[in-house]
């Protein structure tokens, strides 16, 4: 469905850019997945929750919005010890005003809050029930956790072991050829943006392992 009145997507994506740049003078995020990394992150998000909202006949500031948000916690919090498994939840809380404030009904907001709440162990605290919304903001995050860039990024978080990086790629594979088998995406659109991450990734991963292997001396009489 399109947009309705984009004042209010625009005006949550002022908020988000400016907890980005807070967070970027502030917080000491991971040295490979910066606080730039995350809002780049948060705008594919965005671009892939469009999509999904599209082809599923959903909202789309809806979905658009909550995407924008769903990691806004990362920007307060990412400086915490074991903030993590509460990013969700965190960011609902943070969101809601931000939402009301841009001019979301009581009812939207309260959507997007729970999609936000949820997406990261599928538990919100809010007693609201599970809608389309949580679907797209999950899937269309899923998506990008498995982009190419992703894959370049999460391979330098060991580029100083190879071993270890082909041991992490071999579990890493293990996961992906059961997500090849059954997508543990929920809409369609996701499935698809999903199964073509997936494909990219399981050669190019078994490339590196091989890569791996064969990075040793040569055997002795050869
Ligand atoms: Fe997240
Ligand atoms: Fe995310």
């Amino acid at each position: 469905m399109p947009s309705k009145d984009g004042s209010r997507v625009a005006r949550v994506v002022e908020y988000v850019q400016e907890q980005h740049r807070v967070a970027a003078a502030r917080v000491q995020f991971d040295p490979v997945f910066t606080a730039d990394y995350r809002y780049e992150h948060t705008l594919r998000v965005a671009h892939y929750g469009r999509l999904i909202a599209d082809e599923e006949g959903l909202d789309r500031d809806l979905c658009v919005a909550a995407c924008l948000l769903h990691d806004v916690a990362y920007f307060a919090c990412g400086d915490r010890e074991g903030w993590w498994d509460d990013h969700g939840r965190m960011g609902a809380e943070i969101s809601r005003p931000v939402l009301l404030g841009a001019g979301f009904s009581k009812e939207e907001a309260a959507a997007m809050c729970h999609a936000i709440a949820v997406h990261v162990d599928g538990k919100a605290d809010d007693g609201f029930p599970d809608g389309p919304v949580d679907d797209v903001v999950s899937d269309a995050d899923n998506v990008d956790r498995f982009s190419a860039l992703r894959v370049v990024l999460w391979c330098m978080t060991e580029k100083d072991d190879l071993g270890k990086m082909a041991e992490m790629l071999r579990e890493r594979l293990a996961r992906l050829y059961k997500y090849r088998d059954k997508s543990p995406l929920k809409t369609k659109a996701g499935q698809r943006l999903f199964a073509e991450r997936v494909a990219l990734q399981i050669p190019l991963f078994e490339g590196i392992v091989r890569d791996a292997e064969i990075t040793r001396l040569p055997a002795g009489g050869n």
